[in-house]
């Protein structure tokens, strides 16, 4: 079977990519699924989270080029900044694809974790990937660079048959206790009708302990909001 595969990408930063990358992929990892994860932000934020996940190496389960982070779940680490690591380090957009084509059979997910900025790793994140998830924080001026970035993403799945689809816009860190923040979704729902998830994210203070102590919410606080609102994401996008 081929794998089924969603890039977390933005052009703002802070609005729940990494997030939402590492909770997608220990989600669909709970729900029983292979997942493989690819941190393409040279500043590795996914990749230093879910170090903290780490299991014992059991050589079966082995896949060449990723490091084993718990049962079901594999990782792409980040390149590394370049400007401060290795200054000639370049993304290397055939070797990401060559990866890519061998987890056919061997894993049923990939997620993909995209940089702040959609630079050359962004771009190499969303053409490796079948379908992209846009995380929105819901804000006033939400729409504000997000019709921006679905024109890019509209001639990025033109260029690549078969990548870069569209999968929705998740609205993230919504504030169930304000109430501008349904106006907000509406909003949101008005301008991108069924390009908009059925899931929302809550903004959660447990997201950022459970990031503390280096685990996801899933691990942390089980019974949490927005470990509720990740599961029923992860239900969402099985369903396809
Ligand atoms: N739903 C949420 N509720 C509260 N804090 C959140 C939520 N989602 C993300 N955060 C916090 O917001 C910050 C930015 O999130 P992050 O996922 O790193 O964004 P990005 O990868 O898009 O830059 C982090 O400190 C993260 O812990
Ligand atoms: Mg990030």
């Amino acid at each position: 079977m081929a794998v089924r595969s969603i890039v977390l990408a933005n052009q703002k930063g802070g609005v729940g990519k990494t997030t939402t990358a590492i909770h997608l992929a220990h989600g669909l990892c709970l729900a029983g699924h292979r997942v493989v994860l690819f941190d393409l932000d040279p500043q590795g934020n996914a990749t230093v989270a879910v170090q903290g996940m780490s299991a014992t190496q059991d050589p079966d389960v082995e896949m060449e080029g990723l490091i084993h982070i718990a049962p079901g779940l594999w990782l792409l680490p980040s390149a590394g900044d370049s400007s401060t690591l290795a200054r000639n380090a370049s993304i290397d957009v055939v070797r990401l694809k060559e990866l890519v084509s061998r987890l056919d059979g061997r894993a049923d997910w990939l997620v993909v974790d995209c940089p702040p900025r959609m630079d050359e790793w962004g771009w190499a994140g969303v053409q490796i990937a079948e379908h992209v998830v846009v995380p929105v924080q819901a804000e006033f001026f939400a729409m504000h660079g997000l019709s921006q970035m679905l024109a890019s993403l509209e001639a990025a799945s033109a260029e690549f048959p078969g990548r870069a689809k569209l999968r929705g816009v998740l609205p993230t860190m919504v504030d169930a206790r304000e109430a501008v923040a349904l106006e907000i979704l509406n909003d949101l729902r008005a301008n991108l009708s069924d390009r908009l998830l059925k899931t929302v994210i809550v903004r959660d203070a447990n997201l950022v302990e459970a990031a503390s102590f280096g685990k996801t919410v899933f691990q942390h606080c089980p019974d949490s909001k927005s470990a509720l609102c990740y599961a029923e994401l992860v239900k969402e996008l099985i369903d396809g």
